[in-house]
């Protein structure tokens, strides 16, 4: 298989806790991590991408995702499988949870990504989101405020289904 890269933004802390947990359930695969903030140039090497978002304001992008927008929609994404992975809190941000995510999905879906791994909207309890498609939502959605006990295991299943696609 070839190396995944492991993209993230993180303001508060979870996310980066979350990576480790990914990385922990990728055992003895080849992967690299790179936090966001220091770019994203790297993206174009890789053609297994696993890219992590909290959502922030209301259904925005981490702020470090938010200022690689214009290097984001340069990408070419064709023949690259990419898994999305967000955070949010749908107790407190109801109306727009894990929304973030949309806004990755339709530049990589814009830009010819195999976008996989959609997982199941029952389980949480929300408003609204963005983040659905076709009655799923578009990739792992983990909520570290509400539902944290129930994130060891939603990473386990996506890993253990995200792994099928990659090549
Ligand atoms: C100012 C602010 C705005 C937020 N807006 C949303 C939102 O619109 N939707 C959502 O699902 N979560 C929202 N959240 C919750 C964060 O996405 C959640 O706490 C996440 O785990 C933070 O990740 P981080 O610690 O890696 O930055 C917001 C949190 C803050 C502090």
């Amino acid at each position: 298989m070839n190396k995944i890269g492991i993209f993230y933004g993180s303001t508060g802390g979870s996310t980066m806790a979350i990576v480790e947990e990914i990385e922990f359930n990728l055992k003895n695969k080849d992967y690299q991590v790179i936090n966001v903030k220091d770019g994203i140039k790297e993206i174009s090497n890789f053609s297994n991408l696993i890219l992590v978002t909290p959502t922030y304001g209301v259904g925005e992008l981490q702020d470090d995702w938010n200022n690689q927008i214009s290097e984001l929609k340069k990408i070419d994404f064709t023949n690259k499988t990419i898994g999305i992975v967000g955070l949010g809190n749908q107790r407190a941000f109801g109306e727009s949870f894990v929304s973030g995510m949309r806004i990755l999905y339709d530049i990589i879906q814009e830009k010819g990504g195999n976008i996989v791994s959609p997982t199941s909207i029952l389980g949480y309890s929300y408003q609204d989101t963005q983040a659905i498609e076709n009655n799923k939502f578009i990739g792992l959605v983990l909520d570290e405020t509400n539902q944290e006990d129930q994130t060891p295991e939603r990473i386990q299943d996506w890993i253990n289904d995200i792994l099928k696609y990659f090549s």
